[in-house]
């Protein structure tokens, strides 16, 4: 018979502060006393988790489930209901992105505040959306990792008082697996193994999902994601100025203003980590050279502090055109090397793309020109989704229900992580088989526009 643990006094703590504004005085009074119960329970408890676990597993094969997802890694409260058929039943979302961009970026105190004040709402309206009561849940599953600890530790401590106080059990899901797997709610093609590249602002990294639960890395970044280069890069260029991308993320803004170009190579860019046979991806050198070009520019057309330098959208076409062109190589090799390795069979052949930097159109065009070559499936599930949402997180939850993974009736010392690695890193097998390979041509993606 499995022992069940003593609440932790600093968990019980942690509950505590994260229900004590949202309980009425008398539903704290009969959670303190839960707290206690389970504290104090003994073996007839035990017996009675082990048959609720046991009537559960029979469930996940007969129920359609629906589950309650809750998303707080980083700047966006998100939640959602979804079914097991994959449909969204209600979702909301609360993006902070306005409020970071005019500090300059994530404060994680100031997140963590705003993720407090609108997770109640959030919650609330997405199930209203989804008319139906917190009763007729079947789980809640929430983010506990990666991501930024004080924005974690909201959603993670508001899900499990949603648990204990519904009865319901709590599905701990890890961020990157709830992008790696979203793409498989509205396309039934993806089956598994697939290959999958997440780039966001937090993360970028190639990997093989093999089950809902195995993945293969392949490679990860050296330094910044995608993403935070594309934030970085276009804070320098001070594109905040200019009325029309005031209210962007680095990453659509910079799009934008590379949708402009009128010459895409005016600017030279030299592709990250040519040299490195890995599939390891770095953003420091392309961001360095665009503060090299800003320099250049400023000097010579003798720009204000906080002006912009003149053929700016020429500038963003190229760093745009440099990440894409060293993303693309790092798939090619990945593809080849899972082609080498027998790891996923021709006739499955997918690439899944996502991640809020695979919004990118332009990204996504240079992917598509690799899967052609590579004879690979490209799927790129819809922009809203790419970014953080409860729906992902909710949907991971449906997946793990079915599969019967990691559905906690004793939830109460699950904890955050704030870093936690992809899978088995396969990393330094790329690197031993030593992959050159003939780059796909990204040509099509550099001719002037008709
Ligand atoms: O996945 P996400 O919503 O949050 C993280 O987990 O990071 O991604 C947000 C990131 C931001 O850095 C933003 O600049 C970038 O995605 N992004 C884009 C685009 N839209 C959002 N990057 C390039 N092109 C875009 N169109
Ligand atoms: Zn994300």
């Amino acid at each position: 018979m499995e022992r069940k643990r003593a609440l932790p006094e600093s968990i019980a703590k942690d509950i505590e502060e994260a229900t004590s504004s949202l309980l009425p005085k008398k539903s704290r009074d009969a959670y303190y006393k839960e707290l206690n119960y389970f504290n104090n329970r003994n073996q007839e408890n035990n017996v009675l988790v082990q048959i609720l676990k046991r009537s559960h597993s029979f469930k996940n094969l007969n129920t359609n489930a629906i589950v309650l997802g809750i998303e707080t890694s980083c700047d966006d409260t998100g939640c959602a209901v979804v079914d097991t058929n994959g449909s969204i039943l209600g979702e909301a979302l609360h993006s902070q992105q306005l409020f970071h961009l005019a500090n300059g970026g994530i404060i994680p105190p100031f997140a963590q505040d705003l993720h407090r004040q609108n997770i109640e709402n959030v919650v609330n309206t997405a199930i209203e959306q989804a008319n139906i009561r917190f009763e007729d849940l079947h789980a809640i599953a929430t983010t506990v990792k990666p991501g930024l600890p004080l924005s974690l530790t909201i959603g993670m401590k508001y899900g499990k008082y949603l648990c204990w106080r519904y009865n319901k059990p709590f599905i701990p899901i890890h961020h990157m697996e709830a992008h790696a797997l979203t793409a498989r709610m509205h396309n039934k093609h993806v089956t598994f193994p697939f290959l999958v590249l997440l780039i966001s602002g937090g993360h970028c990294l190639l990997a093989v999902a093999q089950d809902i639960d195995k993945f293969l890395l392949l490679g990860t970044t050296l330094d910044d994601a995608p993403g935070e280069a594309f934030d970085k890069v276009s804070r320098r260029m001070k594109l905040r100025n200019i009325a029309e991308y005031s209210q962007l993320s680095g990453g659509q803004a910079i799009e934008l203003a590379a949708s402009k170009a009128s010459d895409v190579l005016q600017f030279k860019f030299t592709t990250p980590l040519l040299q490195y046979k890995n599939c390891n991806f770095s953003m420091a050198g392309l961001k360095t050279q665009v503060q090299r070009h800003i320099l250049t520019e400023e000097k010579k057309h003798d720009v204000q502090p906080d002006g912009v330098i003149p053929h700016i959208n020429n500038l963003c076409a190229g760093f745009q055109l440099g990440v894409t062109r060293h993303l693309c190589q790092r798939v090619q090799r990945g593809m080849t090397f899972v082609k080498r390795e027998n790891i996923i069979p021709k006739s499955k052949q997918t690439l899944v793309v996502s991640g809020g930097v695979a919004c990118n159109n332009f990204i996504a065009k240079g992917l598509q020109l690799v899967c052609d070559e590579m004879e690979y499936y490209l799927v790129r599930p819809p922009p809203k989704l790419c970014t953080d949402n409860g729906v992902m997180i909710a949907w991971n939850g449906i997946e793990r229900w079915r599969a019967n993974l990691g559905i906690l009736h004793d939830f109460l010392d699950v904890q955050i992580e704030s870093s936690s690695p992809l899978g088995v890193s396969l990393i330094q097998d790329v690197i031993k088989h030593n992959i050159s390979c003939k780059w796909t041509k990204l040509t099509e993606l550099t001719q002037p526009r008709v």
